[in-house]
């Protein structure tokens, strides 16, 4: 199984790097794969740590899609890293194998710490519905215009039928960035 979570690292200068992810399970451990070229995975690399943050404010990921980084921050434990503010529980990782690939190398962490902060809520589908706009943002330049449109107008519908504020807020971000992209996609044809 696949979990959506946002990974906390920190870079050379000492901020804290921000970046949504799918990781999973195998024997105990935890495994983080980013594509390169990555910010999370040279942090990895350099600080052997890194930070699982579970989190139902999907803003966040539709805001680290949208050039929104800023998120409020905690600072950790037991590693030297820091978390989100918001999460619902975090998972403090060390660093035991890395598994290099030209593509989407593998970190395998083991788990140092886990805190929970806030219960979960329940399921939402219009938070599940910003997570898939926010995988079709990534991927934009792959898809036809049709499978966009055509995955928007069913994801709307627990948009329209389930979403609170941060959710509304979040599917707005990601309207916005896939209206600039056919914006310029239009202006590349004229061209
Ligand atoms: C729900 C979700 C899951 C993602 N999972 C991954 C992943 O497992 N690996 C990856 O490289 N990028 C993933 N991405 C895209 C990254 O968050 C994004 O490309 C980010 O900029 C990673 O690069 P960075 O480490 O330089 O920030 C995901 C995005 C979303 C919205």
């Amino acid at each position: 199984m696949i979990q959506e979570i946002i990974v906390t690292t920190t870079n050379e200068d000492g901020s804290t790097h921000i970046a949504p992810m799918g990781i999973r399970e195998e024997s105990e451990l935890i495994v983080i794969a980013p594509f390169k070229p990555s910010a999370t995975l040279e942090n990895i690399q350099r600080n052997k740590t890194a930070v699982i943050n579970r989190i139902d404010d999907v803003r966040v990921f539709a805001g680290c899609l949208t050039g929104r980084k800023d998120w409020p921050l905690a600072p950790t434990e037991k590693i030297k890293e820091h978390r989100l503010e918001g999460a619902l529980s975090h998972l403090e990782l060390g660093l035991e194998r890395f598994e290099d690939d030209e593509l989407r190398p593998r970190f395998y962490c083991k788990q140092v710490i886990e805190v929970t902060h806030k219960p979960f809520q329940g399921f939402n589908r219009a938070q599940s519905a910003v997570l898939e706009a926010a995988i079709l943002v990534s991927r934009l330049h792959m898809l036809t215009e049709e499978k966009i449109e055509q995955e928007l107008e069913y994801l709307m519908i627990a948009i329209d039928k389930t979403a609170g504020e941060n959710e509304i807020v979040a599917w707005g971000w990601l309207m916005e960035r896939i209206k600039i992209f056919r914006q310029e996609s239009n202006k590349e044809k004229i061209a």
